[in-house]
């Protein structure tokens, strides 16, 4: 069976992807100059849509690239590409560049962004995976001090993930100064059994970090099941002490650390507390697919 060739969105047009091209001297290409997100689809909608267009929006402003669209046209275009590529679950990539300019540091005076926005289909983690859980390293935060924006110029996360990969791991957790911020394509969780009563702990937004979507979600979930939680720096020493390690995104959602620098975490195996948020964002998605 031929695989269809997905339909793309490049500068108002949707087009299929082998035929949309962008100029050689797009800031994109030559800088990587640009911000993106990925806005997971569910059941053909867009899973908190605003929140990832007001991250857009500010990623945007961060880099000074003026903002191609409203809000109702983004939404319009999104919603478009998710029903020209069939509905159902999909991971939507959406990019925008500073656009074609001749090379130079300094930004052109008057920009013209390209907009592109791609939809593959979005598949869950296997089932093996969130039984088992995944193995990470950790690795030092080679990233600029900027993390909050999110720059399509992704040359040390992709150095740290096949890092990580290479070490027969799926992730890397990254530790700048002592501390662990986030994994190379994930915001981090971990949960600390020797606090009474035990305790999920993320790290607080920041430059160091991506305010990930997924980690909202999963603090907003905690706080109205009861699970207690905390954003707060965390000690690359304490990760030894973690009962459970979990790894988030829009893509991925919850994965559980289940080995970290070839030790077992807590029990080596996915834990109780992810099992309950597990089960709290599905049944969230769910019932946002419904309603
Ligand atoms: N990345 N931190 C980083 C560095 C990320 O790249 C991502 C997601 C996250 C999680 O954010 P969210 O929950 O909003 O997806 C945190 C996407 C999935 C990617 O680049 O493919």
């Amino acid at each position: 069976m031929n695989t269809p060739i997905p339909v793309v969105h490049l500068n108002g047009q949707n087009l299929p992807a082998e035929d949309a091209c962008v100029p050689v001297l797009d800031r994109g290409f030559i800088f990587g100059d640009g911000v993106y997100e990925m806005i997971p689809v569910f059941g053909g909608r867009p899973f908190r849509l605003d929140e990832h267009l007001r991250r857009l929006e500010n990623s945007l402003d961060e880099v000074r690239i003026p903002n191609p669209h409203t809000h109702a046209q983004w939404t319009a275009l999104i919603q478009e590409l998710i029903d020209e590529n069939g509905g159902g679950d999909q991971s939507l990539y959406l990019q925008v560049t500073r656009g074609p300019a001749a090379r130079d540091h300094a930004l052109p005076k008057k920009p013209a962004p390209t907009v592109f926005a791609m939809s593959n289909p979005l598949r869950a983690p296997a089932a093996e995976t969130l039984e088992e859980g995944i193995k990470a390293i950790t690795l030092d935060d080679i990233r600029w001090a900027r993390c909050h924006i999110k720059a399509i110029s992704l040359l040390p996360n992709i150095l740290l993930r096949q890092t990580a990969l290479d070490a027969g791991a799926a992730e890397a957790i990254l530790i700048r100064d002592g501390y662990a911020t986030e994994g190379a394509a994930s915001n981090l969780f971990v949960v600390f059994d020797k606090t009474p009563g035990g305790v999920l702990v993320t790290p607080p937004k920041g430059p160091h970090l991506l305010p990930g979507i997924t980690r909202d979600v999963i603090l907003e979930l905690a706080e109205t099941h009861g699970i207690a939680h905390r954003e707060a720096d965390i000690r690359r020493e304490n990760l030894a002490h973690a009962s459970e390690i979990w790894v988030t995104s829009s893509t991925k959602e919850i994965l559980p650390v289940t080995t970290l620098d070839g030790k077992p975490v807590g029990e080596g195996r996915p834990g109780p507390v992810f099992q309950k948020m597990y089960a709290l964002y599905q049944a969230h998605k769910a019932r946002l697919q419904d309603g």
